[in-house]
């Protein structure tokens, strides 16, 4: 699936309808590069799943957690991983990353993925690309 959106809100609207197909468990590896757009995606998953607080970057936590308010959903906690800032795949095992990532009632999305190759390894992930087309445009790419 490929879309063009030509405003941040459009890319959260995309990623707000795009979480009514996601269940518990899933991993979704967010490419593209600064300022592509992936935490704006997230923003929008997070609305559409049914979290309240807003979504701020994990740039420096490196892992953010919600919870989700839905008693529709199975889905209990969102995941947010950005390992931007991370010196080594040892810092996520440390801060407790693979109790959350991948498990059965969260959903966990990833930004720059490219940076955990070996943590990613065994585990099975939806890989969505945003490229930058110009200021205010986006491709984005969901791999089937
Ligand atoms: N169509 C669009 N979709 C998403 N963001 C857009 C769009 N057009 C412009 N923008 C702007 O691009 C920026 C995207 O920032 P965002 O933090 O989501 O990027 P990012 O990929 O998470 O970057 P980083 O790698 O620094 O974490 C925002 O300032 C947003 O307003
Ligand atoms: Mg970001």
């Amino acid at each position: 699936m490929e879309i063009v959106t030509n405003s941040e809100q459009e890319t959260r609207d995309f990623a707000k309808k795009f979480a009514d197909k996601l269940s518990g468990g899933m991993i979704l590896c967010l490419y593209g590069e600064l300022g592509a757009g992936k935490t704006t995606f997230v923003k929008g998953l997070a609305e559409g799943l049914g979290v309240k607080t807003n979504v701020t970057s994990p740039t420096f936590t490196l892992m953010n957690i919600y919870k989700i308010q839905n008693t529709k959903s199975k889905i209990k906690k969102l995941v947010h991983i950005d390992t931007y800032r991370l010196k080594n795949e040892q810092e996520l095992i440390q801060i407790g990353a693979e109790d959350y990532a991948g498990a059965a009632e969260n959903i966990t999305v990833i930004e720059w993925p490219e940076k955990i190759a070996n943590f990613l390894k065994n585990k099975k992930a939806v890989k969505i690309y945003l490229g930058h087309a110009s200021d205010t445009v986006r491709n984005i790419k969901v791999e089937s």
